[in-house]
């Protein structure tokens, strides 16, 4: 990975730049967002009028530098970002992260200037969406099984792209996709290239839109190539290097989920604190039983802890930018235990409400539907723990 050169200093204060970026971030959700996202949710639409709007704020491409049109900001404000808008909708703040983490991230780290000049602009302006693909139907947790594959042409010209990527978030809107494919299947994860995808090209196509649980309107689709022609120079990071970007861009972007797990249970905390003062039951508001009173505290004390890890990783990746080291258990465990605290704190939150908690008529149910999701993708809780025990153990 490319040494950056701007590497912030390790301080997570909150400078006048974050403090406007916040109350900006806050309002637009909250006034744009929040009002919506049950309408989206039902439909299962793609939101692209509120994405677009993120774009012209700057939130789709908040840690690309301005010269090739992102916000120039750091992982802090990335982090604020993803929270504010995870509590207004956590389909956004998937879109966002994607486009934010997966996408942009790659390039700028791996990609030659030509190629971020090209590629990460109109995706980190709001302008494209960007995708990142590296799952396919056989291949989720041991992602470097892949069976699609690449073959360079007689011409040496182009690589022939064929094969059949899944769960590909953003796909039925994504303009370009990062997209991982196996070079030389017989050297397993080390025969692994990405590729720079424009969608608009012969040979893409996208097969159904996944029904889901939550995050509806995030669309997810599997991906087709069909002698697809990508030209060399579309290579990123070299020949071989991909499964090296791959996870090095989910290290990135599990901060990023950790973040949008702790913005939705921070969402249905609140609304679970409102509740317990409003709500009467035996003569008096439900907060005042210690039974409620534990859910309470319980809750907070794990959005606190959840908060103090992604700090953590933030400060750690910082430092990693600036050094060229990794933060791998950092960033896993802050989205093991932060993906954990949404499921228990969007369950008591709804139990707290009882039946409403249950009906559509408050978002309760639909946080405890988005949470879901933050266990499985960029890695299972499964896989987290496994990868923080080998880095623990000092083994592979
Ligand atoms: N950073 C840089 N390099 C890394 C790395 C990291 N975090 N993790 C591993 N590597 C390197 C290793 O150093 C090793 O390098 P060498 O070739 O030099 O030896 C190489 O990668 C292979 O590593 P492992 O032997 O550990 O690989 P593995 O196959 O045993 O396991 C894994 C790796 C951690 C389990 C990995 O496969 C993994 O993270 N799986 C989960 C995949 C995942 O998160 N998928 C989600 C896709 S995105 C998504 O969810 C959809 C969306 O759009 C939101």
């Amino acid at each position: 990975m490319a040494v950056r050169e701007d590497a912030r200093p390790l301080n997570l204060a909150l400078t006048e730049e974050h403090e406007m970026m916040l109350t900006a971030v806050r309002d637009f959700a909250q006034r744009e967002i929040a009002p919506v996202a049950a309408e989206y949710d039902e439909s299962g639409e793609f939101p692209l009028e509120t994405v677009r709007m993120m774009g012209e704020m700057g939130l789709m491409g908040i840690e690309v530098p301005e010269k090739y049109g992102g916000a120039g900001m750091d992982t802090l404000a990335h982090v604020l970002t993803m929270i504010e808008i995870a509590k207004a909708d956590a389909s956004h703040s998937t879109i966002l992260s994607v486009n934010n983490s997966l996408y942009c991230n790659g390039i700028l780290w791996f990609g030659t200037e030509a190629q971020k000049r090209e590629w990460i602009s109109p995706v980190a302006s709001g302008e494209e969406v960007g995708a990142y693909s590296l799952t396919e139907p056989m291949s989720g947790s041991d992602a470097g099984n892949m069976a699609s594959r690449a073959v360079l042409n007689g011409a040496g010209s182009h690589y022939v792209i064929n094969g059949r990527k899944s769960w590909v978030t953003s796909a039925p809107f994504a303009d370009r996709i990062v997209l991982f494919t196996m070079t030389a299947a017989e050297e397993k994860h080390r025969g692994i290239t990405c590729f720079l995808i424009d969608t608009s090209q012969p040979g893409f196509s996208r097969g159904k839109t996944e029904p889901k649980l939550g995050i509806r309107a995030s669309a997810t689709s599997e991906i087709i190539f069909d002698n697809y022609l990508c030209p060399v120079d579309n290579v990123l990071g070299g020949v071989g290097q991909g499964f090296k970007i791959a996870m090095t861009v989910l290290d990135a972007g599990r901060i990023g989920i950790a973040a949008q797990a702790l913005g939705i249970a921070e969402a249905a905390y609140e609304a679970a604190l409102v509740y317990a003062r409003e709500r009467e039951a035996f003569g008096a508001p439900i907060g005042s039983y210690q039974m409620i009173q534990q859910k309470i505290a319980d809750m907070k004390t794990r959005i606190e802890a959840g908060r103090a890890l992604i700090y953590q990783t933030i400060i750690a990746k910082e430092r990693a930018l600036a050094t060229g080291g990794r933060y791998t258990t950092e960033a896993s465990m802050a989205k093991l235990f932060c993906s954990e605290a949404a499921a228990y704190v969007t369950d008591e939150a709804l139990q707290i409400h009882g039946g409403m908690g249950y009906s559509k008529e408050m978002p309760l149910e639909r946080y405890y539907r988005d949470a879901r999701i933050t266990r499985i993708y960029e890695g299972t809780s499964e896989i987290q723990r496994m990868v923080i025990a080998r880095n623990e153990l000092g083994l592979r």
